[in-house]
């Protein structure tokens, strides 16, 4: 008999998963409209496409079932492109929201900030339009002067650089984002530089451009961080006017139909919350916080950190790394011992040996797999903490709310996020806690679906 092998762990019997399938929960929305894509749709949630995102459903659901209104403060700690905080926003509610990556910070900051005077904002794009034709005019004219078809971008010494538009910032890899893509996108970023216009446009005008790179660049961030087809030339001047004027006209609408709720967006680490929120002060937490599925939060926002020069070096990656909840094998560190604060934990125990047991049967030696146990302790050690933080600034009897997926991604174990996480926030002093089946993901990796639940804590 061969030895039965958990690697590659594709459509694999799994026993919970069966177990689950009998239950007869029903999904609160349907998997087409509960995926991140589907934020899409949304006026100014879509200005910028965050793979790990969520629909603003979620928020809204939770905003409407809990009669949250504008004398309530809500929080969400991990804020990410910032949906809970639009979705309070729009209805005059007021939001806090915190994230450890700095790339988030000003995405959140420009996307909040609905009280720019909308025919100053006009003018700029149409100054900003004005001054990038005559860059590119004086290029082009350059070009034929020296009369040949290719000087400019495609050659492979960069001659653009002569433009004065930049360099290749040394992490953005050729494989990421080809020359003349990326030659596009420097202009752009150099002339949005010297535009005089307020510091609040210019902070819409580089999200505008943000947006963009990926969709610019030979990079597909799926759950994973792939490298298509390399794009030698792409529309970069195109799709960054087009992304601008959706910018206007979602502008217009937000000032015209929606209330304008304060929102303050924080940047740090959500496991010391309560040293940046008042005590008892907030109402509800709506989130969507990592999960145990060995994602690594700055990967999917990598070229922007670079490009956007917020880390241009692995030392100033590994510092916004560090402030992360552990979720993935590349973001554990000596020194972490956040599992002392759960290690009396059953299910966590549980769910590690089975781990471990299936590593030895398959006889796993690569390191990344010599980390997935201590990687799911410091996950839920995190957690704690978090739980921990969020009881001192919550008021008495106020909710937190995650909206967490279920994993396969060790050993094809099954873990049950919401109904552990529970577990760790009863024991950091929350008095109860509800799981309800948000919705059912279809999962790449085995025959199954996975529960994406909303996990409720009360105080
Ligand atoms: C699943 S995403 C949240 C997505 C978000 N709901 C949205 O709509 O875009 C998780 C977020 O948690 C952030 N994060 C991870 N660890 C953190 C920590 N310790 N403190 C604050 N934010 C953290 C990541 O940067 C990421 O933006």
């Amino acid at each position: 008999m061969p030895k039965y092998k958990y690697n590659p762990p594709t459509r694999t019997h799994c026993a919970v998963c069966e177990k689950l399938r009998l239950t007869d929960d029903k999904p609160i929305i349907e998997s087409t409209k509960g995926k991140a894509s589907s934020a899409s749709n949304y006026p100014i949630h879509n200005w910028y496409y965050f793979v790990l995102g969520y629909t603003p459903e979620f928020p809204n659901y939770i905003i409407e079932t809990e009669k949250i209104n504008s004398s309530h403060i809500v929080v969400d700690p991990f804020m990410g492109t910032g949906t809970t905080l639009i979705e309070c926003k729009k209805r005059g509610i007021k939001s806090v929201g915190i994230d450890a990556n700095d790339y988030f910070f000003d995405v959140v900051s420009a996307k909040t900030n609905w009280g720019i005077n909308l025919n100053e904002l006009e003018n700029s794009i149409k100054e900003l339009r004005v001054e990038v034709n005559n860059q590119i005019f004086l290029i082009e004219k350059q070009e034929d002067d020296e009369k040949s078809s290719d000087f400019l971008f495609s050659d492979s010494k960069n001659n653009w650089l002569k433009y004065g538009f930049g360099k290749r910032p040394k992490m953005l890899d050729e494989r990421y984002v080809s020359d003349v893509p990326l030659a596009k996108l420097l202009l752009l970023k150099e002339v949005i530089g010297f535009l005089g216009v307020d510091v609040n446009i210019k902070n819409l005008l580089k999200l505008a451009l943000f947006a963009v790179v990926v969709p610019n660049s030979n990079v597909k961030y799926g759950p994973g961080f792939g490298i298509s087809k390399a794009k030698l030339d792409s529309d970069v001047f195109g799709s960054f006017f087009r992304k601008l004027d959706r910018i206007l006209s979602d502008y217009k609408v937000a000032k015209t139909h929606y209330v304008n709720g304060d929102s303050l967006v924080l940047h740090g680490d959500a496991r010391e919350l309560d040293t940046l929120l008042e005590a008892e002060t907030i109402d509800q937490m709506i989130t969507s916080p990592p999960y145990p599925g060995d994602h690594e939060y700055t990967k999917h926002t990598r070229l922007e950190l670079i490009f956007a020069d917020y880390a241009v070096s692995k030392e100033e990656f590994r510092t916004i790394k560090k402030r992360m909840i552990r979720g993935s094998t590349t973001n554990i560190y000596r020194g972490d011992e956040d599992k002392l604060l759960v290690a009396d934990i059953e299910s966590i125990s549980c769910v590690t040996k089975l781990i471990q047991t299936r590593l030895d049967s398959d006889g796993a030696t690569s390191g990344f797999e010599k980390l997935y146990t201590k990687l799911v302790w410091e996950y839920f050690g995190g957690m704690f903490k978090v739980f921990k933080a969020s009881l001192k600034a919550l008021k008495p009897g106020g909710k937190f709310h995650l909206l967490v997926s279920d994993s396969h991604a060790f050993k094809m174990v099954h873990i049950e996020t919401a109904k552990i996480l529970g577990e760790v926030a009863i024991k950091a002093g929350y008095s109860s806690f509800s799981v309800r089946l948000w919705q059912n993901k279809s999962s790449t990796s085995h025959g199954y679906d996975l529960r994406e639940d909303i996990l409720t804590l009360v105080k």
